[in-house]
């Protein structure tokens, strides 16, 4: 038997149900706005230099990216400890006599220090240059586009370092309004311009290489505006930088005794890398190794503690490898043959120095014998040095490091033996 009130179920099930929807409306109103790790918060201007201004918006990469102060670790062959080459090789302090590097060279550290680094070396000197501070400031992006390259790099160190109180920040990598990665070097601009590239169609996993060519790269100060120049024209592989170089004729310093004009290297970590490594044929960007995705709660971000990736290979390199502690054993293998071959390219350079300061003494030396050793030696020693000075000890790219440091070794070993023949007198031909 039906009840009497058994027609006004439905309804009250509808108001039942209306009333509870419009009781978890309210509930939902009145809780405060979710937090988001990328709400802005505050306004942060175009070209800002403060990184702790960017950081407000963006806390876990602030966070990380100040760590790049402390991250003091020192790696087999590398890591941020800043150990002093010169006494872990002498070689170097025969190679380098003559110029600053053999005074300080220590090893590199986190950009957080790149500012604090650059002002204690006992390389600056009151000859320096603004243009040295061209990889090292968050200011700059904001003086280039304020004073122009040109002027910039025609100031004297100690008078730019005025404007500058920031060490390497956001505003080096990225566009305050967009976040987007950016390219704030002019001269890598002009590089790029000069092989008929434009990094604004570069894709982003693109950018995330290219980003860190705005300082990882070969670059010379041109003529005596101090231009800051990447030597690029040709290519950006050793032999095509060693022929730019001879063209123009460009020289960092005149070797003492044998009146070779020397090439230095700076940190040709972008060129090594690019010059048709596994990983760059496969697509791979230096932020996948150097900045890996990290979580925070349920928030994705990228490690701004920019590192060895040696200190956390689970995150670096286990993203695509499952196998992580096979890898980083190759990276060993890799680095000891490295080194191994770079010390005997080093043999062979002292050896060729020797040589050819023995010929330099000697005025009746063979002097087209002598010249053409000294050629011989400027370059070998710049093969040697794009090695030697570039940062990961050959694991960037293992098969061109090898190539590079064996041509070394046989341009020195040249070097040498035509020194020794400058110094020989020619065989008396016919006679007996
Ligand atoms: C496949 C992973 C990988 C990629 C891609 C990669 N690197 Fe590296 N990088 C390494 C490893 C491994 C080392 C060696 C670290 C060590 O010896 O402690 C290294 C070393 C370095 C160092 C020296 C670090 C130190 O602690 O001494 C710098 C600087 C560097 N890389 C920059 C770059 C730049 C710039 C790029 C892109 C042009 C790049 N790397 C691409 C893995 C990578
Ligand atoms: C504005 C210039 C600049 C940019 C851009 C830049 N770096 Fe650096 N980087 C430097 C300088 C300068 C140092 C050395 C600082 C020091 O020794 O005080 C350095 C140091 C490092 C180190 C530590 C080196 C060591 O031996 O400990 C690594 C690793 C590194 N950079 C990787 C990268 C990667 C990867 C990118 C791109 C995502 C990048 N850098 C972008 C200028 C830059
Ligand atoms: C040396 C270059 C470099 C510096 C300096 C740098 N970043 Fe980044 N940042 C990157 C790269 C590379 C990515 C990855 C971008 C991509 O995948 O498109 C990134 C990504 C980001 C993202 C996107 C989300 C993520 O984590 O992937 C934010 C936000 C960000 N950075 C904020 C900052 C802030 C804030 C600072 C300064 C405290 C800063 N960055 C300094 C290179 C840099
Ligand atoms: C974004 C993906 C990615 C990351 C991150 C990555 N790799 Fe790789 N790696 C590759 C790919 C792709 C190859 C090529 C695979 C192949 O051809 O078998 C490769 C190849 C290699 C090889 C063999 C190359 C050779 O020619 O012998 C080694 C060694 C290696 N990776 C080490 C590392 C180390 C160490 C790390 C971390 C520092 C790392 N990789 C990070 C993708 C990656």
């Amino acid at each position: 038997m039906t009840s009497k009130y058994a027609k006004y179920i439905p309804t009250a099930i509808i108001i039942i149900l209306a009333a509870a929807l419009a009781a978890v409306l309210l509930f939902m109103y009145n809780q405060p706005a979710p937090q988001r790790g990328i709400a802005p918060n505050v306004d942060v201007a175009a070209l800002e230099p403060d990184s702790s201004i960017w950081a407000q918006n963006y806390p876990n990469q602030g966070t990380t990216f100040a760590q790049t102060t402390s991250n003091n670790v020192r790696t087999t062959y590398g890591g941020s400890e800043n150990f002093d080459k010169l006494a872990v090789d002498p070689n170097l302090t025969i190679l380098f006599a003559g110029m600053p590097f053999s005074k300080g060279y220590t090893e590199d550290r986190g950009h957080g220090n790149a500012l604090t680094d650059i002002l204690e070396t006992a390389r600056v000197n009151e000859k320096t240059p603004g243009t040295c501070y061209s990889c090292k400031s968050a200011n700059n992006p904001g003086l280039w586009t304020e004073m122009g390259m040109t002027a910039y790099d025609a100031t004297p160190f100690a008078d730019l370092g005025q404007h500058i109180d920031q060490t390497i920040g956001c505003a080096n990598c990225h566009d305050a309004e967009t976040m987007a990665l950016v390219v704030t070097n002019p001269a890598l601009e002009e590089a790029l311009e000069a092989q008929g590239k434009d990094w604004r169609t570069f894709t982003r996993q693109e950018m995330r290489t290219v980003v860190c060519a705005n300082c990882h790269v070969e670059y010379y100060f041109q003529g005596d505006g101090k231009y800051l120049t990447f030597p690029w024209e040709q290519g950006t592989q050793i032999q095509n930088i060693v022929a730019y170089y001879n063209e123009v004729g460009f020289k960092d310093w005149e070797y003492p005794e044998t009146g070779i004009a020397m090439l230095k290297a700076q940190h040709p970590e972008y060129e090594l890398f690019t010059a048709g490594s596994t990983h760059y044929a496969a697509g791979v960007s230096c932020a996948d190794c150097h900045m890996p995705y990290t979580r925070d709660g349920a928030a994705k971000f990228s490690d701004h503690n920019v590192r060895s990736p040696l200190l956390q290979p689970e995150k670096a390199c286990g993203a695509c490898h499952t196998e992580v502690t096979y890898v980083v054993e190759r990276v060993r293998t890799i680095q000891d043959q490295t080194n191994k071959a770079m010390l005997s390219a080093e043999a062979a350079l002292v050896d060729s120095l020797t040589a050819i300061k023995a010929a330099a003494a000697d005025p009746n030396a063979n002097a087209t014998l002598l010249d053409e050793a000294r050629a011989m030696h400027r370059d070998a020693q710049m093969y040697w040095d794009f090695i030697a000075a570039e940062n990961s000890m050959g694991f960037h790219n293992p098969e061109e490091a090898l190539r590079i440091l064996g041509e070394a070794t046989d341009m020195a070993r040249q070097a040498q033996l035509k020194a020794i023949q400058a110094l020989t007198p020619p065989a008396q031909s016919g006679s007996n």
